[in-house]
């Protein structure tokens, strides 16, 4: 089926670099001489015949933005058989041959089912969360990580300064590795991750204490949203230890702001490469990164799949929190 009209829609979460990815599908397109629709809000966007006819001014000065500027959803009505079938209509009657959907799991499960219904579908990963397990990298990860780097640099100045103990929730509510990644860049006392089950005493109590038996003076746990709640961790820290741990979630200031030069790069290029693949007759792929390469991969396949956190990381980790039981 040759390539003609090509649709484009960012679903789910928002991520910083999707609007990137989206200016990047519209450049490819114009550079191909196909033409590019909009999407408004997601998958509903699509059942409401809600598009905008792209060029060159509705994407300019959007590299650098963080949000989207087509909005975004998470499509109840698109999850049902009805909703699809809508959307299907939806795209003959707008003549949309192909779409580029970009966000995490729950966006490619939206793109799998349609692409069933005879539409070519091709999706790009955009999730802070990063948990898309056929690619080591989402676009939105690495500017979400750095900004919670920031705050907590900040917020280790002052807990120093009070010689206090912060309990710090990240986001991730089925995944771990903005926590993790986090919590390495910040030389955190203790990290909780959703994938690995949390004994308190030994995760978060002795790391404090060995921490204090080496003469440190503040503590800095960081956890991610999927572990547990930060509030009820800082409670149990004082009921187990004379301490008042100080509090703060993070929440939504890490999906803001402008994208890191890394989000903004790989976003664009994998923008590019979704147009090139519909081009070459691909269908029902993922646009992945690998090792530093970028690759295409079965939508079906990435779905059968959960991504684990690296066994490097943890052990990294731990080394990093602690020390040897005969140490
Ligand atoms: O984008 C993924 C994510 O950031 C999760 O980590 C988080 O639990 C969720 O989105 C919250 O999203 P919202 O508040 O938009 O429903």
């Amino acid at each position: 089926m040759s390539v003609k009209r090509i649709g484009v829609l960012t679903s789910g979460g928002d991520a910083p670099g999707m609007n990137a990815a989206v200016r990047a599908v519209v450049r490819a397109c114009l550079y191909h001489g196909i033409e590019c629709y909009g999407i408004r809000r997601g998958w509903n966007g699509l059942i409401n015949g809600d598009v905008m006819k792209m060029d060159e001014t509705k994407i300019a000065h959007t590299i650098n933005r963080g949000g989207t500027i087509l909005y975004t959803a998470r499509s109840e009505e698109f999850m049902t058989e009805k909703g699809q079938k809508k959307a299907v209509s939806a795209c003959k009657f707008l003549g949309l041959d192909s779409i580029i959907a970009i966000g995490g799991d729950g966006t490619f499960r939206g793109a799998r089912a349609l692409s069933r219904h005879g539409i070519n579908v091709i999706g790009i990963p955009g999730t802070i969360d990063n948990d898309i397990s056929c690619t080591n990298y989402c676009i939105g990860f690495d500017t979400a990580a750095n900004t919670a780097i920031e705050c907590i640099d900040r917020l280790r100045d002052t807990m120093q300064a009070h010689e206090r103990c912060s309990v710090v929730e990240v986001m991730g509510r089925n995944a771990g590795y903005l926590a993790m990644y986090v919590g390495l860049a910040v030389g955190a006392t203790a990290v909780l991750v959703p994938e690995k089950p949390v004994d308190f005493e030994k995760d978060v109590i002795e790391k404090i204490r060995q921490a204090r038996f080496r003469g440190f003076t503040h503590y800095m746990i960081v956890v991610a949203e999927g572990a547990g709640s930060a509030t009820d961790i800082a409670k149990k820290i004082h009921e187990a230890i004379d301490m008042e741990p100080r509090v703060t979630v993070l929440g939504h200031i890490q999906r803001g702001g402008s994208p890191t030069a890394r989000d903004r790069v790989n976003a664009t290029k994998m923008g590019y490469l979704a147009v090139e693949l519909l081009l070459a007759g691909k269908n029902n792929r993922i646009v992945c990164t690998r090792h530093g390469d970028f690759i295409d991969v079965d939508i079906d396949k990435a779905l059968e799949d959960t991504k684990r956190l690296q066994s490097m990381e943890l052990d990294v980790m731990t080394a990093m929190t602690g020390l040897r039981d005969n140490a």
